[in-house]
């Protein structure tokens, strides 16, 4: 069995469950809301095998050698009280300790290396995998932000992990720019099309974007989708990437510029691939469902021999 561990309304939870109800894949749901509004849980060391939670009426064993998907939303800041929102965080952490110890697959293990909430610290680890990464600059000094967006276009866009659509930014903007409000994270606006790629393990699916906004999920004009092969050294060094920060699944996000080089502008670690699943015919979740498949399959034989 499989567990697919996430939130009722989030739109990538439902889009796989359907998927593998689609495929006929025995699944085991768990609705996070419903756990931390009626659940009781038990998670114990993954050695004993009794770890279980309970939603209402429903009890489901764990499993630890079986393989998870998992999207742990984390709700706790928008809880009406107190209490409740002390059981989103006890929920949650206990959820990510036991996904951190069990043996089986866990896509992704909430631990991996997930540094895109700082996108400086994002950025820099991307040089180290020889990946073309954009000039950048973050700083709280009015006078140097100035600076750096009049010598050449530039992009403002969220410092941190907080969800914000990137855009143009013009020096003036900075005039009556005060320290605290910072720090501002700048960087060089790379001219040409966006490539979205989602890594499995070995598989890569890739698709291209033409947008005339400078962020294309804003953008007015639908923008234009169509299938992307990679050139087979960025593939490479994706799939590289990915598994080096023990990353399973990985949304990555790049430019392609006039002359062919492949900007990369960030990994996300948990990558709402729905939509663009939906245009690939469910390629991301036929590879999904196969690297949750394999290694269940291949837990088994180990077992027998
Ligand atoms: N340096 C850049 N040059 C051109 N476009 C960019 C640049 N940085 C971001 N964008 C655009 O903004 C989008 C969002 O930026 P991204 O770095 O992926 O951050 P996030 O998705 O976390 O907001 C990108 O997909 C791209 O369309
Ligand atoms: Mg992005």
């Amino acid at each position: 069995v499989i567990y697919i561990v996430g939130l009722d309304s989030d739109r990538t939870f439902r889009h796989f469950l359907s998927y593998c109800v689609r495929a006929g894949t025995r699944i085991e749901p768990i609705n996070l809301r419903e756990l931390a509004d009626a659940g009781d849980w038990r998670l114990g060391l993954p050695v004993d095998g009794q770890s279980w939670l309970r939603m209402g009426r429903r009890t489901v064993s764990l499993d630890p050698i079986a393989s998870y998907y998992c999207r742990l939303i984390d709700l706790t800041d928008v809880q009406p009280s107190a209490g409740s929102a002390l059981r989103w965080r006890g929920m949650l952490l206990g959820l990510q300790a036991w996904l951190e110890a069990v043996p089986g697959v866990v896509v992704n293990r909430p631990c991996a290396r997930v540094d895109n909430f700082s996108k400086p610290l994002h950025e820099s680890t991307f040089s180290v995998f020889g990946m073309k990464v954009p000039a950048s600059i973050t700083s709280s000094d009015a006078g140097k932000l100035s600076e750096f967006a009049a010598s050449a276009p530039s992009i403002v866009k969220a410092v941190s992990g907080i969800r914000g659509n990137a855009r143009l930014v013009l020096p003036q903007e900075f005039d009556d720019f005060e320290p605290r409000q910072g720090p501002v994270h700048l960087q060089r606006y790379i001219k040409g099309e966006d490539v979205r790629a989602h890594v499995l393990g070995q598989y890569v699916h890739a698709e291209l974007i033409r947008s005339d906004a400078a962020d294309y999920r804003a953008a007015t004009k639908l923008p234009h989708y169509e299938p992307w092969t990679l050139p087979h050294i960025v593939r490479s060094r994706l799939i590289e990437a990915t598994s080096a920060f023990g990353l399973t699944f990985a949304g990555w996000d790049m430019k392609l510029d006039a002359a062919g080089t492949y900007w990369v502008l960030e990994a996300n670690p948990m990558p709402g691939y729905d939509g663009y699943d939906a245009r690939c015919h469910g390629a991301i979740s036929k590879s999904l469902l196969e690297t949750l498949e394999d290694a269940q399959f291949s837990k088994g034989t180990q077992h027998e021999t």
